[in-house]
C-alpha cells in the first residue's frame, strides 16, 4: 500500500539513532488518509467543472514526474518515484470517484 511505502521510505531516510522526531504534517496527513477523501472528492468534483476529464490525469501525472525527476536529480530514486507514482494514482481515482458522484447527483435533481 502506498501509503506504508512512503512513510517507510520517510522513515528510512531519517538518521539513525533520531527514533523520536516529529513526523512533518505532509507525512502524518498521508496516515490518516480517511479523513483526506471526502476534500480529493471535492477537488475531483471543481476539476470536472473546470474541464479537466479522466482522459487529462495521465500526461499530468506524466508531468509532475518529469518535474520530480529534473528538479531531485539522484534523489529521485526508483522507490521515491514508485511513491509519487501511487499517490498520484490514489488521488486521481479519488478525484474521478468525486467527480462521477457529483455529476451523478446533478443528474439525479
Ligand atoms: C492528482 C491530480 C491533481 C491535483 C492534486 C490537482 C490539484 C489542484 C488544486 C489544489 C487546484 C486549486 C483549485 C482548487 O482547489 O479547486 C487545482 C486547480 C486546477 N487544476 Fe488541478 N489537480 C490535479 C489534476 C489536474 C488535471 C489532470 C487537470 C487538467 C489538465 C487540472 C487542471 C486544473 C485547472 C484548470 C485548475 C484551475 C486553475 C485556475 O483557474 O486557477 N488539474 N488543481
Amino acid at each position: 500500500m502506498f501509503r506504508s511505502s512512503l512513510v517507510n521510505h520517510f522513515h528510512q531516510r531519517q538518521p539513525a539513532g533520531r527514533g523520536r522526531f516529529r513526523r512533518p504534517s505532509p507525512v502524518a496527513g498521508l496516515e490518516d488518509l480517511d479523513a483526506l477523501v471526502p476534500a480529493v472528492k471535492a477537488l475531483g468534483a471543481r476539476h470536472a467543472v473546470y474541464g479537466a476529464r479522466p482522459e487529462h490525469y495521465q500526461p499530468v501525472a506524466e508531468a509532475l514526474l518529469w518535474t520530480l525527476d529534473k528538479g531531485l536529480g539522484e534523489a529521485f530514486t526508483p522507490d521515491v518515484k514508485d511513491a509519487w507514482t501511487k499517490v498520484y494514482g490514489v488521488l486521481a481515482a479519488t478525484m474521478h470517484a468525486g467527480a462521477a458522484e457529483a455529476s451523478g447527483a446533478q443528474a439525479a435533481e
